[in-house]
């Protein structure tokens, strides 16, 4: 027997103050690649830094996620009421 997911969004979140909704099982990486957003942290020389391997590896993606800095957007699935953040640096 199959069953059908819903694609209805699942829940918001926020980047910078922008509110995404985003579908379920859905990453930080891919939320915010589908809204366009591409520029997840700032490099300690001022360069934009974004998704670039998307498997874990490179740590390019580095955002704020709750507070909590140094979270892999390309491995962090969102939750309804995340507050998302461009990180600056290593913090
Ligand atoms: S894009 Fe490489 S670790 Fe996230």
């Amino acid at each position: 027997m199959t069953t059908r997911t819903s694609l209805a969004s699942p829940g918001k979140f926020t980047f910078e103050d922008i509110t995404i909704p985003f579908r379920p099982g859905e990453t930080v990486g891919s939320a915010l690649l589908n809204a366009g957003i591409l520029h997840l942290r700032t490099a300690e020389n001022g360069d934009a830094r974004g998704l670039l391997c998307g498997i874990g590896v490179c740590w390019e993606c580095r955002c704020v996620v709750d507070g909590k800095p140094n979270v892999r957007a390309c491995m962090t699935v969102l939750q309804d009421g995340m507050a998302v953040r461009r990180q600056q640096g290593l913090l």
